[in-house]
C-alpha cells in the first residue's frame, strides 16, 4: 500500500510516521533512530524549564541530522488561592502517608517550594535554538507566540480530540493536526475543559476529516500496518504511534517498568487524573485506585508537582504501585529492537498491504 505524501512532502521525511513525543520515555537516542527509519522523531520536553530543554534539544541534534519535532505541554498555570493552598497541604499529607503506609517513605514538596514554568519560556528557548517543527498538546499557543514561530518558519503540529478543538486548530493556521483518539496512551490532548470528549478513535477521525482541510495524522491505538490502514480510510495521511515504542531498546522506562508491560492485562489500562490532574491513561496500581475521584487532586500542574517526587522514589524503590506508566489501549507484545526496527517493520509490513 502506497503512503500519502502530503504530510512526509510537508516534514521533508520519507514516510508520513511519527515517533509519538512521549515526556519521560521518548529519549534524545529514541528521536534519532527514529528519524534513521525515515520517521519523524519527537523530542518529548513537556513542561520542563528552558535551561533543561536546550541540552536535550543540541543532545538530539548531535545524533542526527534529519528533521524531527520538538513537542510541549502548552497549558495555563491556575492562580494559587488560599482554596488551593489548603488543598495542596491535604494532598500532600495523604498521599505521603498513604505511601508510608506501604512501605514508601517520602516527603514530597511543600508548594512554596514547587518551580512552575510557562511555555513561553520554552518557546524562546525553542527559537533560539532554531528548530524547524514544533508539536503541541493540552492548548493552542496564544496568537502572539503563534506569530513569532510563524514569522521564524517553524512548522506547527497540534493535537486535537474533538471536532471542536480541530476547528479551533484550523482556525490558529495550525500546519498538521494529530487526532488523538480515545485509545491513545498518556495525557489527553484535550483542551483545558473538565469534562473530557472520550471519543473513539474512528469516530473522532472521520468526524474531523468531514469537517478540517488541514491535513490529519492519527493516533491511538496503532500497533501493525491494519491499524494504519484503517486510519488511512477514515482519512488519515499520516500516523503517530506511542505505545508500540514503550519497551524499545532507547525507552527510557526502567527494566521493572518493562517487566510490567509483559502482564498487563486489558482491564488494567485506565483514563486517570489522579498523578497529574489531568487525565491520562495508563496502567493502573494501588496508588490509582486509592486516589482517582478522591478530593486530594489538584489542578494541572500542582498534582503533577506533588506527585513527582513520588514518582522518583518509586523509580528508585522499583514499586510498579506509584509509578505513573503510561499506556494506550492496543496491549500485544511489546518489541525490545531499536526503534528504528520496530518502525522500519511496521512501514514494510504496511507496504505489503494489499
Ligand atoms: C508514555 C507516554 C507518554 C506520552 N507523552 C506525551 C507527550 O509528552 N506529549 C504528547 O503530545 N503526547 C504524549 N503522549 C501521547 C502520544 O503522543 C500519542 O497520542 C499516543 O501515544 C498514541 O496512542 P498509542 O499509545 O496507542 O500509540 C504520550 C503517550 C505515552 C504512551
Amino acid at each position: 500500500m502506497l503512503f500519502p505524501e502530503t504530510i512526509s512532502k510537508k516534514l521533508n521525511i520519507p514516510y508520513p510516521v511519527i515517533q509519538a513525543p512521549m515526556f519521560g520515555v521518548s529519549t534524545p537516542e529514541m528521536v534519532a533512530a527514529s528519524a534513521d527509519a525515515g520517521c519523524l522523531g519527537s523530542l518529548a520536553l513537556g513542561d520542563l524549564p528552558a535551561e533543561k530543554c536546550i541540552p536535550l534539544i543540541r543532545k538530539t541534534r548531535s545524533l542526527t541530522e534529519k528533521p524531527f519535532a520538538v513537542n510541549i505541554f502548552v497549558h495555563d498555570i491556575p492562580e494559587i488561592t488560599a482554596g488551593l493552598r489548603e488543598k495542596y497541604t491535604e494532598a500532600k499529607a495523604f498521599v505521603e502517608t498513604f505511601a508510608a503506609e506501604n512501605g514508601l517513605n517520602v516527603n514530597l514538596p511543600a508548594l512554596e517550594d514547587l518551580t512552575v514554568n510557562t511555555y513561553h519560556e520554552q518557546l524562546e528557548a525553542i527559537i533560539d535554538e532554531g528548530c524547524g517543527i514544533l508539536s503541541f498538546t493540552f492548548a493552542i499557543p496564544d496568537e502572539e507566540s503563534i506569530g513569532r514561530l510563524k514569522e521564524k518558519n517553524m512548522l506547527l503540529i497540534g493535537t486535537s480530540t474533538s471536532v471542536e478543538e480541530a476547528l479551533l486548530l484550523e482556525k490558529a493556521g495550525i500546519d498538521l493536526i494529530v487526532v488523538q483518539g480515545i485509545e491513545a496512551g498518556g495525557h489527553r490532548g484535550t483542551f483545558n475543559t473538565e469534562n473530557i470528549p472520550q471519543i473513539g478513535g474512528m469516530s473522532l477521525l472521520s468526524q474531523i476529516a468531514d469537517h478540517i482541510d488541514v491535513p490529519l495524522m492519527y493516533s491511538g491505538g496503532i500497533y501493525n500496518a491494519k491499524t494504519m490502514q484503517a486510519a488511512r480510510a477514515l482519512g488519515a495521511e499520516g500516523f503517530q504511534v506511542g505505545s508500540m515504542l514503550l519497551a524499545a531498546q532507547e525507552s527510557a522506562l526502567l527494566p521493572f517498568e518493562r517487566e510490567r508491560l509483559k502482564t498487563v492485562q486489558e482491564n488494567d489500562i485506565v483514563l486517570t487524573k489522579s498523578f497529574s490532574g489531568r487525565y491520562a491513561r495508563g496502567i493502573s496500581n494501588r496508588y490509582i485506585r486509592k486516589l482517582e475521584g478522591s478530593d486530594y487532586i489538584l489542578p494541572y500542574p500542582y498534582q503533577n508537582k506533588l506527585t513527582g517526587a513520588l514518582r522518583n522514589a518509586a523509580r528508585l524503590q522499583q514499586d510498579a504501585d506509584f509509578v505513573s506508566i503510561w499506556l494506550g489501549q492496543s496491549i500485544h507484545d511489546y518489541s525490545t529492537q531499536s526503534a528504528k526496527n520496530i518502525l522500519e517493520n511496521l512501514i514494510e509490513e504496511y507496504k505489503q498491504l494489499p
